[in-house]
């Protein structure tokens, strides 16, 4: 899979989540610094959009907004319930002034 522009630099606030749809694929972008995280935006509890929710800069995570569950945005495990799944996590460079994302394989979370 290549990698696909997401966004320009600029637009992703520190601390804050974007969400771009890439390939028909709704992904939530992150920003730490000269860092960028991109995870499945949708929770895999429901369908709520991660975007939506607040960054955790402390546990490298975000918050859905919903019920409150906690995604690792490294590894897009589910830290604290009710969600139990994780979402898929994908491959982000910041390339000059702009985000690339590299979809992961399977397509969509793991629901
Ligand atoms: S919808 Fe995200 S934790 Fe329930």
């Amino acid at each position: 899979m290549n990698a696909v522009p997401a966004c320009a630099l600029a637009d992703l606030a520190e601390g804050t989540a974007l969400r771009v749809v890439l390939d028909g694929r709704p992904v939530a972008l992150v920003r730490f610094g000269d860092e960028v995280h991109a995870i499945d935006d949708t929770c895999s509890h429901a369908e709520v959009s991660l975007a939506e929710g607040e960054v955790d800069t402390e546990e490298c995570a975000l918050e859905c907004w919903k019920h409150g569950s906690l995604f690792d945005l490294r590894t897009g495990e589910a830290l604290t319930l009710p969600a139990i799944k994780p979402v898929a996590v994908h491959a982000a460079a910041i390339d000059g002034d702009n985000v690339f994302v590299t979809l992961a394989d399977d397509g969509r979370s793991n629901r």
